[in-house]
């Protein structure tokens, strides 16, 4: 089935993507990729886990899929420390996706990124289209849900192992930093699912501690003070 969606419209500010209608950034122009490896991949502590993976899955959920930067930088971490045999499992969700030229011209800033870029962007359209594709000969599947992130969370059945919160600052996109978008990440979390996301702001500490979990303050990436991590609170981490 082909979904009907919208594409975003989005501003080039000294040759980065900037959306005016949530007036932010999309990645941060300190350095997005070493940010997206600080905030994201080492706050869910991803190389270590997938260097002793056990199993043939490992399963991220994330809000907000942008330019697919958070998702490209997994996909190399992954390749280069996860199991050769195991598949990552890749779901975000989006409200208001890129075009296929906003998304070319995003990720022309990441070089070292450029091999894995071109394969997501070589089926882009496939993918704006039937919302999934897989790449790297299967070792990785790709799950775009477009739409509010809490409405495609709810309609999710699976566990994640590790959260990407992202999706714009909480004082520019409150309506995305809901209660009931902690309540399903904590429908969608197991025993051993940690989350990480740029933002210390409150409403996101309160509203994930009031969900069930467990929340860490940490040093922030570049001029942010701090960020948070965590997992569901009285499971295994704890102890
Ligand atoms: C800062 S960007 C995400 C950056 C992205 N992770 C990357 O690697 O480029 C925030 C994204 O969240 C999306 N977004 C904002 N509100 C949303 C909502 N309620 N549900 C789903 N996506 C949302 C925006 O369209 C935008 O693409």
């Amino acid at each position: 089935m082909h979904t009907i969606i919208t594409q975003t419209e989005l501003e080039w500010r000294e040759g980065l993507p900037y959306s005016t209608a949530f007036d932010d950034v999309y990645f941060s122009s300190d350095d997005g990729l070493l940010e997206t490896e600080y905030v994201f991949i080492a706050g869910n502590a991803l190389n270590t886990r997938w260097q002793l993976l056990s199993g043939n899955k490992f399963t991220i959920l994330e809000t907000g899929f942008g330019t697919g930067l958070n998702f490209l930088c997994a996909c190399k971490n992954w390749l280069e420390s996860a199991p050769a045999k195991a598949v990552l499992h890749f779901t975000s969700a989006e409200k208001y996706p890129l075009s296929l030229s906003d998304m070319r011209k995003a990720l022309l800033h990441w070089h070292s990124l450029q091999p894995i870029a071109d394969e997501l962007l070589a089926q882009y359209e496939t993918l704006l289209g039937t919302g999934s594709i897989t790449i790297f000969n299967g070792r990785i599947q790709l799950q775009v849900l477009f739409g509010d992130a809490t409405t495609c969370l709810s309609r999710l059945n699976v566990k994640a192992d590790a959260w990407f919160l992202d999706g714009f600052a909480p004082s520019k996109n409150p309506d995305m930093w809901q209660v009931a978008l902690f309540e399903q990440m904590a429908r969608l979390s197991h025993s051993e699912t940690t989350f990480a996301t740029f933002t210390c702001a409150g409403i996101v500490r309160r509203g994930l501690a009031a969900a069930g979990f467990k929340v860490i303050k940490k040093p922030g990436f570049g001029k942010k003070r701090e960020m948070i991590t965590g997992h569901l609170a009285g499971t295994s981490h704890d102890s």
